[in-house]
């Protein structure tokens, strides 16, 4: 039976992590214990240290894709209270790990999700792997996939029940441009509509800028343990 693939969370820097710290150890241990230059062993603890904490973690990162995302998509989905009629939006859906997550729990509903598909967010980023994802797991009629820009989406004013979001948002580099995606997302919320945010940073930002547009809100304290790195998690609702 075929599985869904959700890929491994930016892939370039697990990858740099973990040839830069193997690198690192290596060259530290080889300082420490293999060199004759035993005046300058001192530089091997530094980079030993260094190289291991860096090839942490990538590992950290590899598990958190592979395990610890469905358990976060879970904790995310569990704050909505579901009637199974909403119309939602998944911001930056990827392979449509949240998309795919909602439309499970739908039964007349629709999950969008939308995407720019970012090559270096997501391993293997597409419109066809989420597709593919929602047709392994039989939701292929709940779900609508759109290529858009968070920033400027083409639904119309409270066109949804509730949106949500995991990881997406940190990946737009200016304050501009999160504050404009803040906006958007209260734009097209429903009054009494719900809010999910999780990312590891610029959480607070999100929730000040969400507070502006009418939105009460609740921001989670990190997450130490489950996720990596530790993320945080904006819960509102539209007044
Ligand atoms: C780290 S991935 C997370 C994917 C998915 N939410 C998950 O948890 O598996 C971040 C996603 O956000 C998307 N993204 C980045 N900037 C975006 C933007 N301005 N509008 C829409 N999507 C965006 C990327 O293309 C990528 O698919």
């Amino acid at each position: 039976m075929e599985k869904p693939d959700y890929g491994v969370d930016a892939p370039g820097v697990v990858r740099n992590f973990l040839i830069a710290g193997a690198l690192s150890a290596i060259i530290g241990y080889w300082f420490i214990f293999l060199s004759s230059l035993s005046r300058i062993a001192w530089i091997g603890h530094p980079l030993l240290g260094w190289g291991l904490s860096a090839v942490g973690t990538s590992i950290f990162m590899i598990l958190y894709s592979r395990i610890g995302k469905f358990r976060h998509r879970d904790r995310l989905l569990n704050l909505v209270l579901w009637t199974g009629k909403e119309t939602v939006l998944d911001v930056g859906t990827g392979r449509g790990l949240l998309m795919i997550g909602v439309a499970k729990r739908l039964e007349s509903g629709k999950s969008f999700g939308i995407d720019i598909w970012n090559q270096e967010d997501l391993s293997n980023n597409s419109v066809e792997n989420a597709l593919k994802n929602a047709r392994v797991e039989d939701v292929i009629g709940k779900v609508e996939i759109k290529n858009e820009d968070v920033r400027k989406m083409s639904f119309s004013d409270a066109f949804f029940d509730v949106v949500i979001s995991n990881l997406c948002l940190h990946n737009i580099y200016d304050e501009e441009g999160r504050t404009q995606a803040c906006r958007e997302i209260a734009r097209v919320l429903k009054p009494g509509g719900q809010v999910v945010i999780s990312d590891f940073r610029h959480t607070k930002e999100y929730a000040d800028e969400l507070q502006k547009h009418g939105i009460k809100v609740h921001l989670s304290k990190p997450l130490f343990f489950s996720t990596f790195p530790p993320l945080r998690i904006v819960e509102g609702r539209k007044i």
